[in-house]
């Protein structure tokens, strides 16, 4: 039954000259027929310069809506069009409006999981791989940081000369997972090194060996000398670490640590998205031209 799925997948992707990108938080079985997989980063910056015309994107929706900001000419395909991300939704266009009138000076910096109206009323744009290097690159001192409470704290730590001002927003997966459960795993895998995503806690990401996003992760896991990983991020990612690296150790930091919305895409979900050519993206061209260009300046900073 998958076989003769994947053949289908395969067929439809010729004709529709399309690409099927997966984030690394996608179930094993989407992962495996992606032809591009990667952090938010990564993915957008393939997405800016692909040479298809159809792009499917597994993930969640603000993801898909980057790829079309950044490609606008092209045909972007959410599989599922209910893949949100609770985050993204935690601030609104107008939050940002009423923000810079009590912060006139302040520059506003969004993370890339927010949607295209609250992008297009941004500075720029960052992703967990690069945020503190956007932050250092702007010349205002006060910087209002939406929507993740958590990376915002995070980044007021690795660049104290700013003044940030941080909105109140958090990832339920990552916000979940606490102190006592680093304890419990350190406890249980004394020799295994820490590697956590900068969307967790101030005191879990305190506790860590190593913080990154989900690729930062994964290639740290390969390169490292340590044999034993507990992985602090959403466990999509220990498909490609068990696959890439089967003489070390993986262990989830907690079992909390499952996005219901990035599970959302099946293979059959992929399959109907190029059968059916669903769900398109469309972003209205007054919001996606400013917003595009908050994610061109982040581009042009790393
Ligand atoms: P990355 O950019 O690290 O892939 O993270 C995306 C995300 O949604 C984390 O929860
Ligand atoms: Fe959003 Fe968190 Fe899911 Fe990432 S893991 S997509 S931040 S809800």
């Amino acid at each position: 039954m998958s076989e003769d799925i994947i053949n289908e997948i395969l067929e439809l992707k010729k004709q529709r000259n399309a690409v099927i990108v997966a984030h690394n938080y996608q179930v094993d079985e989407v992962q495996k027929i992606a032809d591009i997989l990667g952090d938010s980063f990564a993915l957008s910056r393939y997405c800016a310069s692909s040479p298809h015309e159809t792009i499917v994107f597994c993930g969640v929706h603000f993801m898909a809506e980057s790829a079309k900001i950044l490609s606008p000419q092209k045909t972007v395909l959410l599989p599922e069009i209910n893949a949100g991300c609770p985050m993204a939704d935690m601030v609104n266009a107008e939050d940002i409006r009423q923000l810079r009138k009590i912060y006139p000076n302040a520059a506003v910096v969004c993370y890339i999981n927010t949607t295209a109206e609250v992008k297009a009323e941004c500075e720029i744009c960052c992703t967990s791989s690069n945020a503190v290097q956007v932050i250092r690159s702007l010349k205002e001192k006060d910087i209002i940081f939406v929507p993740d409470m958590n990376l915002g704290n995070y980044i007021a730590r690795m660049v104290p000369e700013k003044n940030m001002i941080i909105w109140n927003g958090f990832c339920i997966t990552h916000h979940r997972v606490t102190s006592d459960d680093v304890l419990n795993a350190r406890a249980v895998h004394p020799d295994a090194l820490v590697l956590v995503h900068p969307e967790c806690r101030p005191d879990v990401v305190d506790m860590a060996d190593f913080v990154g996003s989900t690729k930062q992760i994964m290639d740290f896991g390969a390169k490292s000398e340590g044999r034993k990983f507990i992985i602090g991020t959403e466990m999509g990612v220990l498909f490609r670490l068990r696959e890439d690296n089967p003489d070390k150790e993986f262990y989830l930091l907690s079992q909390g640590l499952i996005c219901p919305n990035m599970k959302r895409t099946k293979l059959i979900s992929v399959y109907n998205a190029l059968k059916e050519m669903k769900h398109r993206i469309e972003i209205e061209d007054s919001i996606l031209i400013r917003a595009k260009s908050s994610l061109d300046r982040m581009m042009q900073v790393v």
